[in-house]
């Protein structure tokens, strides 16, 4: 191609604000309308929304909080192998049928060292076990709650515990723990070992958050961001986690394709690669790496993002969502599309879903919620939450996440650091977005995201024309001059 072609035949990278959904003919109200969807070829969701893997986004709260709701957080990574895997461990104790991961003590720490490791881990009652593994008590905050904090567990705990075999069924653990009276019922072998644990707390939170989405455990599904350079955090995650999310800004790279494969021979999760921003991305995914999860999709769209002024290098999310979703349709993959960044409000989920994508990724909207881990501060009588880029000066203070960026953004930042409006709890941003979906897809006449897949028609807007697309002509509070 000419350089004058290249020029002339540049395509058009469109961008959530350039485009509008075209009402259709509907049979469906919107409250019937169904946002269930996938972020994974295994992993089903309630709710379409994934929240980013960024460190004033997703820990343990945010990913606790968001599957409970029927959506998906990925832990960040920008901190050390052992405190990324232990917010996977937090998010898969927080809710099981049979916790497995059982924390115990011995009967000889002291009372003092049991309430430091009750506040570290959040438990609230610990098996006591032998040296073997063998149970011979159970200690509660109840036990230790006036006593004397010199004393040893042993003096403290209740010895005649009730407990239960590996066959139990839910129902007969239900009938046990109210029968007896207790909130926790050991699991153990036919040679008294630990196996498990079943908790009231556990059962009564199955039916707190009938929406959201469990293992066969009944632990809430997790996922954590890695780089695909980093095998050790990779393989130390998997033990605990469903999903294994790539972090790379530009994963459509001979490096990055290599150190997958070896990845996807090596794990059990299921991998999730990206972030692409094209055809030829997306069709090399497909082609060249086996048995991938799902695509991460989108560059320099994030609100947070200055890879485009920095580089002019990028694929706004909207436009690299139909290059992916093509090249999974012509190669009849069944592979999941996440659209990520620049999602501000449920009008651009539904045009990314329209555009082929499965589920879509939010840092900034997110970050304003309760459950994300930054600041919060209060401006002027209003509240904010701390957001920055993965690639901002201030992330990279951290140092751990340093890779997601082109090598140049060792001195060169990607990213901004900012503050985000307080948006309430997960919950409240889960259901204003569902029914703003909801509304979206009844407009197109969709009944679900496949119907949306198909039917959704888009139209362009101009410049001139997105002013009236907002509202016009009249005064806001606020906006009046003093006489
Ligand atoms: P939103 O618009 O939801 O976007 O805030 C979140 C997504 O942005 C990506 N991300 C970055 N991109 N520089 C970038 O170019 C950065 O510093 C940065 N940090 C995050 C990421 O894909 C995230 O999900």
């Amino acid at each position: 191609m000419g350089f004058r072609d290249k020029l002339f035949k540049a395509v058009q990278a469109l961008t959530f604000n350039d485009v509008l959904l075209l009402p259709g003919f509907t049979t469906v109200e919107p409250s019937e309308v169904d946002v269930r969807s996938r972020a994974t070829r295994k992993v089903r969701l309630n709710v379409p929304f994934i929240s980013s893997p960024m460190d004033t986004v997703t820990e343990s709260d945010m990913a606790i909080a968001l599957a409970r709701q029927g959506g998906l957080g990925v832990l960040h990574r920008n901190c050390s192998i052992e405190a990324e895997v232990e917010m996977a461990r937090r998010v898969k104790r927080a809710e099981a049928l049979i916790i497995r991961d059982v924390v115990t003590v011995g009967p000889d720490i002291t009372v003092e060292e049991l309430l430091r490791l009750m506040e570290a881990h959040n438990i609230h009652g610990f098996p006591v076990v032998e040296d073997d593994e063998r149970l011979i008590g159970i200690v509660t905050a109840r036990d230790v709650r006036l006593a004397d904090p010199s004393l040893r567990v042993r003096d403290v705990m209740t010895r005649n515990v009730i407990t239960a075999g590996e066959d139990i069924t839910l129902e007969e653990a239900k009938r046990i723990l109210h029968r007896e009276r207790i909130e926790k019922l050991p699991i153990v072998d036919k040679e008294g070992r630990v196996r498990g644990l079943i908790t009231m707390r556990d059962i009564t939170l199955k039916g707190t958050y009938p929406n959201a989405i469990r293992d066969e455990e009944g632990r809430l599904i997790c996922a954590a961001a890695i780089s695909p350079f980093d095998l050790p955090r990779a393989k130390a995650l998997d033990k605990y986690v469903d999903v294994l999310v790539t972090d790379v800004a530009h994963f459509h790279n001979r490096n990055c394709f290599e150190a997958a494969k070896r990845l996807l021979k090596e794990v059990s999760a299921e991998v999730v690669v990206g972030n692409i921003g094209t055809y030829e991305a997306a069709e090399d995914c497909i082609t060249k790496l086996d048995g991938i999860g799902g695509l991460r999709v989108g560059i320099g769209s994030g609100s947070i993002c200055t890879t485009s002024v920095v580089t002019r290098a990028g694929s706004p999310t909207l436009f690299a969502v139909s290059q992916a979703a093509d090249a999974v349709r012509d190669y009849g993959a069944d592979i999941p599309i996440i659209a990520d960044g620049g999602i501000r409000n449920p009008g651009d989920v539904a045009v990314a879903l329209a555009m082929g994508a499965s589920s879509t990724m939010m840092g900034n909207v997110f970050a304003g919620c309760r459950e994300s881990p930054g600041r919060l501060v209060a401006l002027e009588g209003r509240y904010y939450k701390e957001y920055y880029g993965m690639g901002s000066a201030a992330a990279k203070r951290k140092r751990y996440a340093l890779d997601r960026y082109s090598q140049p953004s060792k001195t060169i930042d990607e990213g901004v650091e900012g503050w985000v409006p307080y948006r309430g709890t997960v919950a409240d941003i889960v259901s204003e977005f569902v029914g703003g979906l909801q509304a979206a897809m009844g407009y197109v006449g969709a009944e679900n995201i496949t119907q949306m897949w198909e039917k959704a028609r888009l139209a362009l807007v101009t410049e001139r024309g997105a002013d009236e697309l907002k509202p016009h002509d009249i005064l806001l509070p606020g906006s009046g001059r003093s006489p």
